[in-house]
């Protein structure tokens, strides 16, 4: 008895709270629109360093364009605006003065579907180092190793690092992918979808490789599956058609939301 009540404390004591973590990234009042179209409105939230945060909501609810809040990626869109403060580590993404590339060095990016150069694959891994200058032929050798073998691709292309990235499987493509972003040892990672276009064999070792990628990065994902969100993620945020709706740690989300329209949403009768 006294063991069950010890063990179930333990638990307790485990439950993941945001007052506990080292925020990475701070989301205070947040708009977006499109032209005069709002996409995003009044989001506020705090990321959690060395974590993986989900998100989840129905097609087009803003997730990919919350996501791309985080390294400027909308900047390339004209008809963007936006309102309100995104805090990395403190800092002010939207300052004037912010190095936008140096941002998405801190901030890398992977994309629903693979989409790695045609380059041979040693190139593609290096891509950012070459970009930054690097000329050190074995610091190259050495990071092309070291993010292959975080993205758990290391043992399948050692022999093959001079063929082209096209010839490898989708699954494969992801990955590299992956530590092609890795590459630059971002403090960030913004995984768009990844295993979207994934078979089964491939997801999982992008889910393996997230979780162990968590030890070193901050991790946000987008995903329309919420297995895979219960899986991967330490926290979770539903949104809908633009709002925040409920952010919390991913157990309690997906068996106790505090919502009827969270949990409509995760028992899958949303309509
Ligand atoms: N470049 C754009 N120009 C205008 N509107 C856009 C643009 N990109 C997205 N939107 C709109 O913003 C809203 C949010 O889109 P977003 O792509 O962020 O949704 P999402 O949650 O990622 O959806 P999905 O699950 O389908 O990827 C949608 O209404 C979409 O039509
Ligand atoms: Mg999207």
């Amino acid at each position: 008895m006294s063991e069950l009540k010890s063990f179930s404390m333990n638990r307790a004591s485990d439950k993941l709270s945001l007052e506990n973590e080292d925020i990475a990234i701070e989301v205070k009042d947040w708009n977006l629109y499109y032209g005069s179209k709002q996409a995003l409105t009044g989001v506020n939230m705090q990321l959690p360093r060395n974590r993986v945060t989900a998100f989840i909501g129905p097609s087009g609810c803003g997730k990919s364009t919350l996501l791309r809040c985080f390294n400027r990626m909308n900047d390339l869109i004209d008809s963007v605006s936006v309102e309100g403060t995104i805090l990395l580590d403190n800092e002010d993404v939207y300052l004037k003065s912010m190095d936008v590339s140096a941002l998405r060095r801190r901030v890398g990016m992977v994309f629903q579907k693979p989409n790695p150069f045609p380059k041979s694959i040693f190139e593609n891994v290096c891509y950012g180092l070459r970009l930054q200058n690097i000329k050190n032929k074995q610091l190259l050798n050495e990071t092309v190793e070291w993010a292959l073998r975080g993205a758990n691709l290391w043992d399948e292309v050692k022999d093959r690092l001079d063929d082209n990235a096209l010839s490898l499987s989708g699954g494969q493509q992801q990955r590299l992918c992956i530590a092609r972003a890795i590459a630059i040892k971002p403090e960030v990672l913004l995984l768009d979808e990844p295993t979207s276009a994934l078979d089964p064999i491939s997801t999982l070792a992008v889910e393996e490789l997230i979780f162990e990628l968590k030890k070193e990065f901050t991790i946000l994902i987008v995903t329309h599956n919420m297995q895979q969100a219960a899986r991967v993620s330490d926290y979770t945020a539903f949104m809908y058609m633009g709002d925040l709706v409920e952010y919390t740690d991913t157990d309690t989300l997906f068996t106790n939301p505090k919502l009827k329209q969270t949990e409509d949403y995760i028992s899958g009768r949303y309509g």
